[in-house]
């Protein structure tokens, strides 16, 4: 039977060393941070070709300790994408400050850089003509300082952060990566998390780097900002654990699913050589077979890590008899996102309407993601193709 994500064929591979590596972080009596999840924190950096990695809770903690260590709150307005799992503006209201949505490029599912551009005019006018802004701001103006941007890389493709670095130079903003689904990838010869000033990945299980439980990572080549995130990560500790220097949370990563994630760092770049395979094969299969969707293209110069597969059907209706047919053959598929969080209930006290980001609204409406994991055999992807066929 084809998974959606195999995580049992992973665990076959790689189980006497996950086996031998928790009971060894058991037997420690360590259970939180820890030499285990110094060795992560050193093997992360190296891999994302920065100065410093930063484990963490989770990768929704990840992106409220950078917004955190950026001092964002209420008053604060933070550019980021409709079309992306719920915790990257969860995160932004968490902090008390205000998602200012941007839509995203159809083809790359990433922020249009285009759009951003116009929506930091637009909120420096106050103006809904430009641009969607919450509609809050027309009643009661809220005077949102725009502060910063997170690009979010979708489906394991890095956004276009030289363009989204250069705009935020430009106007005064920083950067967040949200790399959680794109640790592995690459885009002109840089890890993605390393693409902004903070980058913030996650190691959920279904990640292309998951551990056992929740787990996540923040990256930064600056040391200051390093140390406030260690400190974000503890209570806004200082110098002793029982100094308290400023506010944070309870972000520490357990020390079992750092020795956990040491074992699936052995085999990360093989598995993702696998998924590029996989991606490969759908995409040559997908074209030969003449059934109707727009699949994945990556642009010059970038690799994906490829967290889903995700391909475009013609309509909604072609979408649901695609699904069927595939249901039917056993194949399991999903939605990823059918709603954009401008028309969720949690963030309706903006006030965003139906219509104000066409290309999330759209590809909602027609996107699905195939079974994609780096254990997904050719035979396996040609059964998948031919299901879609009949
Ligand atoms: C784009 C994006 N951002 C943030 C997160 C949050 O990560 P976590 O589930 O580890 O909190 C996820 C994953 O679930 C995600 O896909």
């Amino acid at each position: 039977m084809i998974q959606f994500i195999d995580l049992r064929a992973q665990y076959a591979r790689i189980q006497e060393d996950v086996e031998q590596a928790v009971l060894r972080s058991l037997r420690s009596g360590q259970h939180i941070l820890g030499p285990e999840v110094d060795t992560l924190e050193r093997r992360l950096a190296e891999f994302a070709g920065v100065e410093h990695a930063i484990s963490c809770a989770s990768g929704t903690d990840a992106l409220v300790m950078a917004l955190m260590a950026k001092g964002v709150g209420p008053g604060d307005a933070i550019f980021t994408v409709p079309f992306t799992f719920v915790a990257t503006a969860e995160a932004i209201a968490t902090v008390g400050a205000t998602p200012i949505f941007v839509d995203v490029d159809p083809i790359t599912f990433n922020m249009d850089v285009g759009a951003l551009g116009r929506a930091i005019q637009a909120l420096a006018a106050e103006d809904q003509n430009g641009h969607p802004l919450p509609r809050s701001l027309g009643e009661t103006p809220l005077e949102l300082r725009a502060r910063g941007i997170i690009g979010v890389d979708l489906f394991g493709l890095a956004a276009d952060y030289r363009a989204i670095n250069a705009l935020a130079s430009e106007h005064g903003l920083f950067v967040i990566e949200d790399a959680a689904q794109s640790f592995g990838a690459s885009a002109h010869n840089r890890r993605a998390g390393a693409l902004a000033e903070i980058g913030c990945t996650s190691f959920f299980p279904a990640k292309p780097l998951g551990c056992y439980g929740d787990g996540g990572a923040l990256f930064t080549d600056d040391a200051e900002l390093a140390d406030l995130l260690r400190s974000i990560r503890v209570h806004g500790q200082g110098s002793d654990k029982y100094e308290n220097v400023r506010l944070g949370i309870t972000g520490r990563l357990d020390s079992v699913q750092a020795a956990i994630l040491n074992v699936k760092l052995d085999i990360f770049e093989d598995e993702l050589a696998a998924r590029d395979r996989v991606a490969d094969t759908y995409g040559r299969l997908i074209a030969e077979s003449g059934v109707d969707l727009v699949t994945p293209t990556l642009p010059p110069n970038h690799s994906s890590a490829w967290a889903q597969y995700s391909v475009v059907a013609r309509d909604g209706e072609a979408r649901s008899r695609l699904q069927a047919r595939l249901a039917e053959a056993g194949i399991p598929t999903a939605i990823y996102y059918p709603k954009p969080l401008h028309l969720q209930k949690a963030f309706e006290g903006l006030r965003y309407a139906e219509g104000d980001f066409p290309v999330s609204e759209d590809l909602g409406s027609r996107i699905f993601s195939l079974p994609m994991h780096p254990y997904l055999k050719d035979e396996e992807i040609v059964g998948i193709v031919e299901a879609m066929k009949s």
